[in-house]
């Protein structure tokens, strides 16, 4: 059974960009995800298909209104609850929600679906976030025109989450974050590339010392540009072998 997506949109087409790209293309072509667009424009019912309407209280901007996103939403919620789902959560991207992390993404990735819900204009009226929505998303502190781009970065993170997405199984629990720490750097060929060489470790063919180096950078890396991340990682302390990579990490980065 797929991963089932159903997204409530003004703009549809937008979402081509993960439907058929890259590795979330994949994934929807081998029916691992499967993404369904509602326009709440379909759902209206004046003639001009009017979706938005002037804030009450006055002030610029338009708000969304209610009943054209609540008739979407009851529609998707029919449509996964058909093919078996119960209770799909409807998660409404907007800058004031909860911001998206790793843990998010994986927990969000272990459910079999989910409803998302894209504003635009100043948003949409209060009264529908209250009753309909489960939960509020943001990717970052700043804001976009439309939750459209937020919903796609949602979905590629859960997509590439979902065993059977990458080529190689082990490559989403390498990346940064997984263990809570930064990715290591990563080198291809040539091992000489205007005058820089590749670390002298990773042409070595000894695993044990690749897996310390890795480790170390992570470590180093993650100590040297997400302090606050570190942090979180080493509340409790690190172990003896972490604390001797690090160490060293640092003396060679005084160093430098
Ligand atoms: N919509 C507008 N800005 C957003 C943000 N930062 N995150 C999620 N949805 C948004």
């Amino acid at each position: 059974m797929p991963f089932l997506c159903d997204v409530i949109t003004l703009f549809p087409e937008m979402f081509n960009a993960i439907t058929q790209y890259g590795i979330t293309g994949k994934a929807c072509k081998n029916a691992i995800f499967q993404l369904i667009t509602w326009n709440p424009r379909d759902f209206t019912h004046n003639n001009h298909r009017t979706i938005d309407d002037n804030p009450y209280g006055g002030g610029p901007g338009m708000v969304m209104m209610a009943q054209p996103l609540e008739e979407a939403i009851i529609q998707a919620q029919t449509r996964q609850i058909k093919l078996g789902l119960k209770n799909t959560k409807v998660l409404y991207l907007s800058p004031q929600g909860k911001r998206l992390d790793h843990e998010t993404v994986k927990m969000l990735s272990n459910l079999p679906g989910l409803i998302l819900l894209c504003g635009r204009y100043k948003g949409i009226d209060e009264r529908l976030i209250i009753n309909q929505v489960d939960m509020e998303l943001s990717i970052g502190d700043y804001v976009l025109s439309g939750g459209e781009l937020a919903a796609m970065v949602l979905i590629d993170c859960i997509i590439r989450q979902i065993p059977g997405t990458l080529g190689d199984p082990e490559s989403a629990n390498q990346d940064s974050f997984t263990n809570g720490l930064l990715d290591h750097p990563h080198y291809t060929r040539p091992e000489q590339y205007k005058g820089d060489y590749v670390p002298e470790i990773l042409i070595s063919g000894n695993h044990a010392h690749i897996r310390r180096w890795r480790l170390q950078q992570s470590l180093g890396r993650t100590w040297l540009k997400r302090p606050d991340l570190f942090e979180l990682k080493f509340a409790q302390g690190m172990t003896r072998e972490e604390e001797i990579l690090l160490e060293e990490f640092k003396e060679s980065y005084k160093s430098r």
